[in-house]
Parts: C-alpha cells; structure tokens; sequence
C-alpha cells in the first residue's frame, strides 16, 4: 500500500489590480512561493494560489478616472500582474479573479445562504468609509476629522492614513458578535496567528471591545457580485475577496473535490495591514458556513523607505522589475527573502540590497564555488573524490561537520517556522564557514606533498559536498544559482531529487566538474549601484536630477527652483483634474453656516451644477458674482457640505483682504477647458 502523500494548501492575499506592484506588495506572493517550493521539495502534495480582487469601489473609481469600463479595466490590469509573477517565477497552481464566474455564482449562494440562516439581516449602514481600504470605520477610529464651520463633521482620516468619506445606505449586516466566543476559544486552542502578537492585537482592540456587526453589502455604487434577493445591493468587496481561497477549491459549485482534498488551507500569507480581515471576519465567516478554519494566517511586516511608507509623491518606491533588470532574479528574491524578519517591518535601503547581494552572493556563495571547482580542477583533474575509505580526516574535519549538520538542522527548523531570514542566515552561515575551513586547512599546502593527498581529498570532498548541500536549501529561494550550482559541479541530475531525503555526505560518485567556474553573481560597484537605485526610485532617467537647462542667457541659480519636489506630483496626475470656466447664475449663502456659499453655475454641462465654496467671509456682496465667469475644478467626487450636494470646487486665492475668485474673460465660452 502507497503512502497517501500529505497535502499543503498555501495562499496569497489576491491583489487589487489598482496600479503597478511595488517591491513591497510583492512580499506576500514571494513568501508564499518560497514555502510552496520548500513543500513540494519535501514531498509534500502542494496547492498554490494568488489572483487578483477586482470588485469594489476602488476599483471602480480607477476605471471611471481612466475612462474605461470596469471589466476591461481589469481584465488588462489582471494580465500585468500575471506577467510580473511570470517574471518573479512564482510557482502558483491557480490564480483566481473575483470577476470568474465560478467565483461569482459561488458567492451568490453564500450570501443567501448566510441571509437564510439568519447571520445576514437587512438595516441601514451610517459611517465612514475609506475606498482606498474599502473599510469601515467609527467615528472614534478617525485619526483626523474634518467639520464645517458649525462642528459638523463632514469627512476625516482613517487609521491607515486614507480619506473616508460618510457612507449612508441601506445595507445587509453580519452578526459577527455571535460568534465571538467560538473565535476566542478558536484563538485559543489552536497556534492560528503567526506572530503571536497580532493575536493579542486583534483580541484587545477589536474582540474584547465587542465586535460590531459588519456591513456586507454596498448599494451606492455597482461594481461588484449582485444579491441575488435583492439585485441593487452588491455584496462587500471583503465578503467576495475573502470567499476566494474556497471557492477556486469548488466551494459553492457542483464539484468539490478540490475542496475536500486541500480545504483547510495550511498557511494564508497576508501582510500585517489586513490582519483584521483574516482574523477575525475569516474565520468567522467560515464558521457560520460550516467550514474548517485554516491552520495558520501568516502575517507578515511591511517593507517601508527610510521616510516612511513608500508612494510614488514621496519619489520613493522602488519596483521589483528595476532590480531584476540590472541584478537578476535570484539577487532580487534573496534580498527580500533575507532581509524581511518575520511579522516586523523592514527598512529597504540601496545599500543594504547592494552589499547583501555582494558580501553574500557574489563574495561567499560565488567564491566558494569558483575556488572549489578551481581546485578540483588543478589538485584532481576535475574529478570530485569520493572514495571516503581512501581519505585522511584533518583536524577539523569533526567539527566542520558537526556545525554544518547543526546549521542544516536550525534551516530546516526555521523553514518549517516561515521564518526565512532565518533559513537563509543559516544557509548561509555554511558557506561562510566552508569558506573559513578552506583557509584552516590550507588545501595549496597540502597539495605540495603526495602523502597529504588523502587529507587533500577530504578537504575536495567537504567543499563540493557542503556546496551540494547549499545549493539544495537555496532552491525554495533562488530560482536559478542552484542548477547552476548543480551543472558546475557536474551533478546536474541533482536537481531531481527533493529536500526530504537531503543528508550531508552523500555526494554523487563519478562526477566531474567544468573545467572553468562561472561566476553566478557578480561583483557590484558599490558607489556606482547605490546610486543607481536611488536614481530609479526617484524616476529614473526622467528623474528632474537630470535636467539641465541649455541657455546662455539665463543663469538657474538666479530663479532657482525652491518647491519640495517630493510633493511633485506627475504631469499626468495633473491633466487628470479638469478645470473649467463656469459662469455664476445664482448665488445664495448657505443656512446654519457663516463660512459657505451655494452657487449655481452653468459650466457648459447639460443642467446647472451647484458647488458649495468657503468664501462668504470674503464676498458680503455675493449678489454682484452674478452674472461672472469663474473657475471651476469639475471632475471632483460630488459630495455632501451642510445637507448639500457640492459638485466640483471654485477656485480662489488668498490676498491680505480675504479670498479671491479667479475670474476669465467675459469672451470664454461656458465650459471652456482651462490648460
Ligand atoms: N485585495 C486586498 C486583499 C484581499 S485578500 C482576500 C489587498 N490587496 S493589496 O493589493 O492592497 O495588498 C496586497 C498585499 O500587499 C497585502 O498583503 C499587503 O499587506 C501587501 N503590501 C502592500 N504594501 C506592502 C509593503 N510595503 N510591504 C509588504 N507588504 C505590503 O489588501
């Protein structure tokens, strides 16, 4: 009888297809694959997915700015972030998008599922939302809050640093509360949370507060999986996201084969920001679905620059492609994998990513291969000995051997923690020690003597055999050096053979190694790469740095430019917003406030637009704007000041007597574009 192979169920967050991914929210899906690899390497029968999350209103926004339809929007946006995990080598088995069929009818049945069994009820959702999180958020969540001039509240800022603007709307609810003492127990029992701490994060801020019931469905916008019961709601963007990781197994659907053999998942890799949804939505979800909850949710820290989170104002973000470009892929996928330490957050500096890659790849792990198959070459025709009877053992063979069992044993230890800063600093802690056992046993001067040749054999064989090893724990990592490493050492069939059965000393009989190293990593100029990558993360070669102004008569020092550039924003952000001219038809000031005054313009639109504006304090003697041409910004969200609707934003200017309206010739047409 066969034994019946284990399974392994690895998942990522599925991505918003909003925009180009950073180095930063590739983390996840590197993580991921790099455990996938380590699994399947240990026999074990893995299932890999990532996709992407396309409902929503972000998403929805995205395509409107772009002038696009939402489905052909995404469906161009899901095909680049397919083509980037193509370039990392990401080893997924699936890739789910929300927008899949499967997927939508399977939610669909879960939300009337849910609503049949009471843990879904209809009332009517009051609060603050942020699009850019698609989350909701209390009043006292708020980090910031805007009011008018009465101390109304009318818009604020979210715990993530987002805009939220006031959501009100008929909406279905989930009673989470009703499960609160499950999900404690469930906390309790079993090791879900890795770190540890989120755990007591979630339980402290969120649980023991008591969980309010959470609005799982939108009406103000449409873009999103329709209730069946009720078409204008279309369910939460988090409900239909979070359902992915069961329904690509056929949850929902005729056939759930996949389902029974993978479900329930062995590790969700999330980052630390969407911990809440994970933890505690999740899980509950499942459970009010009758489903088993994953083993363990793995969240992991952010990589963030020196000033902060990275965003393309601050001029600071730094792609996965530029560095894969210039230094490969390997170098690319070891960095982040080396560097990011389980559950914190990581600083990426240039200097750091170039001194790992050289002091570590280039130097420890490159050298040790070049001086390896150099020797091999020079002292045994290339032949690695193997013949263990026949060699001399050197003083330090026994404790060379005994740190590198000790050091695979802490890798696959760490390994089967997800803590792979750590596999990897003992992976490379062997190289570092071969490296030194080279240098105690002094091969060129056991080569002057015939009689040492059996000592001499037993220092060839340590070296090709640790590197043989190297090359086999890297393999979840690096994509390419280990077959490198492999074919140089003239062992190529290695690269057959898993993880499971890895033991030091057994290095293949009759192998010969090339006749000239390689070197898999080059050496980088320090100076000349830091510099480099500083200049991609501030635009490359169209970065403002580089501009020179060609005129003779004009010296730059006397008109120097003196903005912050980090603020600069793209020209194509700014062709973005449309300003118009509009003229004032009528005007009124606003009851209840001292501050606002209601206009009604003709800004060439088919009816009139009203747009509310701070500026009654200076204009007392609003009724002579009648009649004026102003200007408008027109392509601004509606939305709502004192009980009105405001569509779009005058614009003014400050002076010593109070704010100015910007006015255009009589001659301007209404609705003339200004740029
Ligand atoms: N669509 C949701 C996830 C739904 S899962 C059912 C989402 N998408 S996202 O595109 O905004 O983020 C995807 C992943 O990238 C998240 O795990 C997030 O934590 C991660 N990261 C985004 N920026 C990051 C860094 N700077 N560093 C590390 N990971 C970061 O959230």
């Amino acid at each position: 009888m066969t034994k019946e192979q284990e399974t392994f169920y690895i998942t990522t967050p599925i991505y918003y297809p909003s925009g180009k991914l950073h180095i930063g929210n590739t983390y996840s899906t590197l993580v991921a694959d790099a455990s996938a690899r380590y699994q399947r390497l240990m026999g074990k029968d893995v299932y890999f997915l990532t996709g992407t999350d396309e409902h929503g209103q972000k998403i929805e926004q995205k395509a409107e700015e772009l002038n696009m339809d939402p489905q052909a929007y995404v469906d161009e946006m899901a095909e680049i972030i397919k083509s980037l995990w193509k370039t990392l080598e990401i080893s997924n088995d699936g890739f789910i998008r929300t927008t899949d069929d499967y997927h939508k009818k399977a939610v669909q049945v879960t939300f009337e599922k849910l609503l049949e069994q009471g843990d879904i009820y209809l009332g009517e959702y009051e609060g603050w939302y942020s699009v850019s999180d698609e989350e909701y958020f209390t009043e006292t969540q708020l980090t910031e809050v805007y009011k008018d001039a009465d101390g109304n509240v009318i818009g604020g800022i979210a715990p993530t640093g987002n805009e939220v603007e006031l959501v009100k709307e008929e909406s279905y609810f989930f009673k989470l509360s009703n499960y609160s003492d499950r999900l404690l127990d469930y906390y309790n029992s079993h090791d879900f949370i890795v770190p540890e701490f989120r755990k007591t994060e979630m339980i402290n801020n969120f649980i023991k507060p008591g969980l309010e019931d959470l609005a799982v469905s939108r009406t103000s916008f449409s873009w999103g999986i329709q209730v069946p019961s009720n078409p204008k709601h279309v369910v939460y963007v988090w409900l239909d996201a979070l359902m992915n990781y069961v329904t690509h197994l056929g949850y929902g659907t005729d056939d759930t084969t996949m389902l029974e053999k993978y479900w329930p998942a062995n590790v969700q890799v999330i980052g630390k920001d969407i911990s809440r949804f994970h933890t505690i939505y999740w899980p509950i979800f499942l459970m009010a679905l009758g489903l088993p909850i994953p083993k363990t949710i793995y969240a992991h820290g952010w990589i963030v620059m020196k000033d902060g989170k990275m965003s393309k104002s601050k001029g600071n973000v730094i792609y996965p492609e530029t560095l894969i470009d210039r230094y490969g892929l390997d170098a690319t996928r070891f960095y982040l994998l080396r560097e990011m330490s389980k559950g914190n957050d990581t600083v990426f500096t240039p200097e750091d990513f170039v001194n790992r890659v050289n002091f570590e790849l280039a130097n420890d792990l490159g050298n040790l291969l070049n001086r390896t198959i150099a020797m091999m070459n020079k002292y045994f025709d290339g032949n690695v000995p193997t013949d263990k009877a026949a060699f001399v053992a050197n003083a330090v063979d026994a404790e060379y051997e005994a740190t590198i069992s000790e050091e695979l044993a802490a890798y696959f230890q760490a390994m089967e923690d997800i803590s792979f800063d750590i596999s990897l600093d003992h992976a490379m802690k062997i190289v570092s020690r071969t490296n030194k056992y080279i240098d105690e046993t002094e091969p060129w001067v056991l080569a002057k003597d015939e009689a040492d040749k059996p000592k001499l054999a037993s220092v060839m064989y340590h070296l090709a055999e640790s590197l043989r090893v190297v090359a086999h724990i890297l393999r979840p990592f690096l994509t390419n050096a280990p077959k490198e490493i492999f074919d140089q050492l003239g062992i190529s069939q290695e690269i057959d053979h898993g993880l499971d059965s890895l033991v030091y000393g057994e290095f293949p009989v009759n192998a010969t190694v090339i006749k000239k190293g390689v070197p898999i990593f080059p050496r980088l100029d320090v100076e000349e790469e830091i510099a480099y990558i500083k200049e991609q993360m501030t635009g490359g070669a169209n970065s403002s740095e580089n501009l020179t102004v060609d005129d003779e008569n004009w010296d730059p020092s006397e008109t120097e430019l003196t903005f912050d550039e980090t603020e600069a924003i793209e020209f194509d952000q700014f062709i973005q917003t449309e300003l118009k001219v509009a003229e004032v038809i009528d005007v009124a000031p606003v009851k209840g406030s001292n501050k606002l005054l209601r206009f009604r313009l003709d800004a060439g639109d088919k009816g009139h637009r009203q747009i509310l504006s701070g500026i009654a304090k200076s204009y007392p003697d609003y009724e002579t704007l009648i009649g004026k041409k102003i200007t408008i910004a027109s392509n601004l969200k509606p939305r709502k000041m004192m009980g009105y609707l405001s569509q779009g934003m005058i614009l003014s200017t400050e002076t010593p007597d109070g704010l100015r309206l910007l006015f255009v010739d009589e001659a301007s047409e209404n609705g003339t574009f200004i740029g």
